[in-house]
């Protein structure tokens, strides 16, 4: 089993510090989604020139892939104060009244996990995000009265690995709704190296793009991997990190050629193995792995299809030649040939 701490795409405790410490604060230094970048720089660009907050943006994509980076450097490059909170953390609409309460112009408020939001407090943030106003409840009993109070305009920005779970009238209120896509080999090996630089670890270019193959296309398992393979280096070698240091390193921590984590082994074998490839339904596959049918979907999946592992089709999921070859299982015959041997 490979080390689940190593690459699940959660955050673990000890990687705050250090991710912070890797975190680009301008827009340049942070690598890829090239179109994502462009429509961010005009938006921030537009609302600078005209002194105004900008749009509301909502961030979408799968875990550790820059979520919270950008809308840290949105508020760096407008120049303004940067508040957090997560959809979790608003357990009272009291709680959002209070932070709403003392925001400031133009000022960047970010929600992660926008999706977990619950009903009532959601249905507070509406008014706003569209008319910049907060409901104050005055006094208490039945002389209690709602006070609606203006506020600043300010930009919200959501973050969500779930796409499916934001309801449609909250998503409608984001005047930019940007997707962040896979990260390419080439990019992540841009990333493990602008890591390197920054840990003043010497990092070969072929281990870079080692790391790169093996953190399951995400910018946070890449770093955390670095991380690993520094350590190794510099017990077991003499610092430096070359193509072998870091592939035993790798090896060690048991990440496979493509980083695949537990939960994407057990979806692949569960369609492989119980369903002989597929077409298995969505709901079947989660029901067998006890995961939710949405975060298969919007986390696992898109990373097993852009390997080339898996395809979605009307009639469900199916594996690919390429996936029996990788996990070494022989296709079984269908039916049909069975039935022709008689
Ligand atoms: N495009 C990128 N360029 C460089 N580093 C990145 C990029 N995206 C993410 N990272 C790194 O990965 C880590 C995790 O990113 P984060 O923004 O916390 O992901 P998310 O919020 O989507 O889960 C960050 O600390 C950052 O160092
Ligand atoms: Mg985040």
């Amino acid at each position: 089993m490979p080390d689940r701490n190593l690459i699940s795409g959660d955050r673990q405790p000890d990687d705050a510090t250090f991710e912070a410490g890797l975190r680009p604060r301008r827009l340049t230094d942070f690598v890829g989604q090239s179109k994502l970048k462009e429509n961010l720089s005009i938006a921030i660009e537009a609302a600078r020139l005209r002194g105004e907050a900008m749009d509301h943006v909502l961030l979408y994509g799968p875990p550790g892939l820059g979520k919270t980076t950008l809308a840290s450097i949105i508020a760096e490059e407008l120049g303004v104060l940067f508040t957090t909170t997560s959809g979790p953390v608003l357990q009272k609409k009291l709680d959002l009244t209070g932070i709403l309460s003392n925001i400031r112009a133009r000022q960047v408020f970010f929600v992660d996990e926008i999706h977990r939001l619950l009903p009532d407090v959601e249905e507070m943030f509406y008014s706003a995000l569209e008319d910049f106003r907060v409901d104050i409840l005055v006094g208490a009993g039945p002389g209690a009265r709602t006070h609606s109070l203006p506020m600043p305009k300010f930009t919200a920005i959501g973050a969500t690995t779930r796409q499916g779970l934001v309801s449609a009238p909250l998503r409608g209120r984001f005047g930019l709704v940007l997707r962040l896509e896979p990260y390419n080999v080439e990019e992540l090996t841009d990333i493990v190296l602008r890591s390197g630089r920054l840990l003043q670890v010497e990092i070969a270019a072929a281990a870079a793009e080692e790391i790169a193959r093996r953190c399951r296309g995400t910018p946070r398992i890449a770093n955390r991997l670095l991380r690993r393979v520094r350590d190794y280096a510099q017990v077991r070698a003499d610092g430096r990190i070359t193509l072998l240091v870091a592939q035993t390193a790798l090896d060690l921590h048991n990440v496979d050629c493509y980083g695949l984590d537990e939960i994407d082994q057990k979806i692949m074998l569960t369609i492989l193995e119980k369903y002989r490839g597929g077409p298995v339904g969505l709901n079947t596959i989660a029901a067998s792995i006890s995961e939710e049918p949405g975060t298969i979907e919007e986390v696992y999946e898109p990373y097993l299809i852009q390997l080339g592992l898996l395809n979605r089709t009307q009639r469900g999921r199916e594996a690919t030649a390429r996936a029996f070859e990788y996990f070494k299982i022989v296709p079984k015959p269908q039916h049909r040939d069975q039935a022709s041997l008689f």
